[in-house]
């Protein structure tokens, strides 16, 4: 996690970073700063809270690093906050990643004469530096030394006060983009699309020097890396006018509904392929794009593949099983989850990646690629991003059963009916939203599809107001959480078309122990406290789980809570 950002050029570095940890707060949030390079050393300002919070002043210096945190090691304070400096003062860093072996690191330097700060890890990158600087001919040198003594992952981007800029990386993302003679270093692409789309995503190992011009080197060497055009559209990353980017992206999901199913048909015969040589396909993820890889293997066992779905950070401990004649789904939108990386470098299966972040580590490692063209997802809260995961999967199922034309036809209707979903059913979720603004405990419940449907509704609801949310399959209410129901505990009921009439007993079984019911479904039922009503459509999950992300918005903003930034929590999850 935390956002990191870098210029160096010759306009206003502080102004640029600014600008750019604004875009990457979705990374973090705990705390903030910039630290510029000259006039004649550097300047730091940070501190507890959001980059807006801190508000650093607008400082001289056309070289500067800036970052946005994510607390790992040490807490959440303005000490703790980067950029953290050496001894001298002349170098600052920020770094996204954790170093695992900082505590010995920071005993040795202690031994050595170093005082320090933080709590953090990151502080021992800064006196690792001073002492290489000093020893080493040139700074990429220095910093290769750096990055030999440290064992974690890291995306370290350090400034000093010559106006250099050094950045090095392992499994943290760091992306270079480039304009003329101006240099942006940054977490991912948003921060610096409006000046450029012309970008280098940096590889595992490589170090960056800007003073000038950009130079890149592996053990040792230059190496010769070319920018590529990246096509995200910097308008997409803004609010457009309304509220919060979250109401923004959930009411995009009728054009990037349709736009995962615009699937080049090359890359789904591929994929095809793919499914049909595999021996066992695994399909994860994490969080929301878990519960999209859950769906996905019920729609690919549909097709007739053998499949097996779990949650990444689970399977990591059963990759031994996973053998070269299998295949790994990976599924998700940042394409930076380290849990699921973790997996994938554990296991010796081909992986198709289901991601939506072009040029991510998941995208450039995979064997082969199914974009879900949602575009930039900068609220927390995965909303886009899971319904075209779910487009894509659905897709891949109508693949494998010849039938890609009339499945993206299907899927371009179902996307037409979202709208109206959203639009008949306003007033309603608006009341929805207001009953569980007073509630402290709800549980959703379905059966078959309607289990994932359930388990996304309570992800949402939770993560973003707070409110206690239990998912579970129906059929297990009566095996210990019945237990739970009192008057007036609110049920949130999925009631698919699989396994209508025991959805139906399960339910009542709670609204017969006083439970109020939130039914939602094709086959209205009067006696619920409330119901929303969805049109039958073969990709139902799609049109069933917006309304829920609509509800936890309106909930979330009703209590008074940042629905783009919940608490405790960060977009891209880069540790373990
Ligand atoms: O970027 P990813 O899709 O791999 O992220 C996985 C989860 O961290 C993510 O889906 C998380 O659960 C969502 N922010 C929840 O809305």
């Amino acid at each position: 996690m935390c956002g990191i950002v870098g210029y160096h050029g010759d306009s206003k570095a502080s102004d640029i970073v600014y600008k750019g940890l604004k875009k990457l707060e979705y990374r973090g949030y705990d705390s903030a700063g910039i630290a510029t390079a000259g006039n004649p050393s550097i300047k730091v300002e940070k501190g507890e809270g959001t980059i807006q919070d801190v508000s650093p002043e607008k400082k001289d210096g056309t070289s500067g690093i800036g970052h946005t945190r994510w607390a790992t090691h040490g807490g959440v304070n303005d000490t703790n906050a980067h950029p953290h400096r050496d001894c001298t003062g002349n170098i600052a860093v920020v770094h996204n990643g954790i170093i695992n072996n900082y505590e010995t690191l920071k005993k040795e330097l202690k031994n050595r004469g170093h005082e320090f700060k933080s709590e953090t890890d990151t502080e021992v990158i800064p006196h690792l530096l001073e002492e290489q600087i000093e020893k080493q001919n040139s700074l990429h040198e220095a910093a290769e030394k750096v990055a030999e003594t440290l064992d974690g992952s890291y995306a370290a981007v350090a400034v000093l006060d010559t106006r250099e800029i050094i950045a090095f990386k392992n499994e943290s993302p760091l992306a270079l983009g480039v304009k003329e003679d101006e240099y942006f270093l940054a977490s991912d692409v948003t921060p610096f699309l409006e000046y450029t789309d012309q970008a280098i995503f940096l590889e595992d190992g490589e170090i960056i020097k800007l003073n000038g011009d950009y130079k890149i080197y592996q053990d040792g060497e230059e190496v010769d890396r070319k920018p590529r055009k990246i096509d995200w559209d910097a308008e997409e990353a803004s609010k457009e006018g309304h509220n919060h980017f979250m109401e923004k992206e959930i009411k995009e999901q009728p054009q990037t509904v349709k736009k995962a199913a615009f699937q080049d048909e090359t890359d789904m015969k591929e994929a095809v392929e793919m499914v049909e040589e595999a021996k066992t396909v695994y399909l994860t993820g994490c969080g929301t794009a878990s519960f999209a890889a859950s769906l996905g293997a019920k729609y690919l066992r549909e097709a007739e593949a053998t499949v097996v779905t779990e949650q990444s950070h689970e399977l990591e401990y059963r990759t031994d099983e996973i053998t070269e004649d299998d295949l790994v789904i990976a599924v998700s939108q940042s394409g930076e989850t380290a849990d699921l990386l973790a997996t994938l470098d554990d296991s010796d299966a081909p992986t198709l990646a289901v991601v939506n972040v072009v040029g991510s580590t998941l995208a450039r490692q995979a064997e082969h690629t199914l974009f879900v063209n949602a575009g930039p997802e900068i609220g927390v809260a995965s909303t886009k991003a899971f319904t075209a995961q779910i487009a894509v999967l659905k897709l891949l199922q109508y693949a494998l059963q010849n039938e890609l034309d009339e499945g993206r036809r299907s899927i371009l209707e179902t996307a037409e009916k979202l709208d109206e979903v959203l639009r008949k059913n306003e007033g309603l979720l608006e009341d929805i939203s207001t009953y569980l603004t007073e509630k402290d405990h709800v549980f959703t419940i379905g059966r078959d599809k309607g289990h994932e449907m359930a388990q996304e509704a309570a992800l949402k609801l939770k993560e973003l107001s707070y409110i206690h949310v239990e998912g579970f399959p129906g059929g297990e209410f009566k095996h210990g959480n019945l237990a739970l129901i009192e008057e007036g505990v609110p049920v949130i009921s999925f009631m698919k078309d699989a396994g209508y009439e025991d959805i139906v007993s399960n339910t009542l079984e709670a609204k017969s122990r006083g439970a109020d019911i939130i039914g939602v479904g094709s086959d209205p039922i009067d006696k619920f406290r409330f119901f929303i009503e969805i049109p039958e459509d073969p990709n139902s999950e799609i049109l069933e789980i917006v309304p829920f992300q609509m509800i936890a918005y309106l909930t979330s903003v009703k209590k008074d809570n940042d629905p783009d930034k919940p608490r405790n929590l960060a977009k891209s999850v880069t540790v373990k």
